[in-house]
């Protein structure tokens, strides 16, 4: 059975009640069981982490070749700053898709650029928690799992 890493940037593990009239009411387990059951369904398995570390991040994605056949990732603010999480995942080689539970080109200009969008093979943002049930279904149908 294939694997897929699912990694959470900082802050989500605040969802349900972070800044709600942005982000929504639904909380980060809630999001993890739906993602959960469209895994069982896909038959692939998911390993979910959730991290305020940059270099934990690089880690995860830096070791992912060897166990992972893809990578969902909301680098949530490091989206804006980290070259260091680019790196990882230009480097890495495991297919990966970027979602955000926000449009971010229609909030603050500093969140309009993204380091990572050039080195994944998709993004999706502004569906909410349903972007990373798009971005999962994305990225299955890209490592061609039945
Ligand atoms: C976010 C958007 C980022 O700008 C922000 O820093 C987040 C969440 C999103 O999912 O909409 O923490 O990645």
């Amino acid at each position: 059975m294939k694997k897929i890493l699912v990694i959470h940037g900082p802050n989500l593990d605040l969802l349900g009640k972070r800044e709600p009239g942005i982000y929504g009411k639904t909380t980060l387990p809630e999001i993890n069981s739906r993602l959960k059951k469209l895994a069982a369904k896909r038959k692939v398995s998911l390993a979910i982490t959730q991290s305020n570390h940059e270099g934990k991040i690089v880690d995860l994605i830096g070791k992912s070749g060897e166990k992972y056949a893809g990578i969902l990732i909301n680098p949530a603010a490091y989206t804006h700053t980290s070259v260091a999480i680019r790196d990882a995942i230009a480097g890495c080689g495991t297919p990966t898709v970027e979602v955000h539970l926000s449009n971010i080109h229609s909030r603050e200009e500093f969140r309009h650029k993204s380091l990572i969008s050039p080195v994944v093979k998709g993004t999706i943002l502004g569906f909410g928690p349903n972007s990373y049930a798009l971005g999962l279904e994305a990225l299955l149908d890209l490592i061609n799992t039945p």
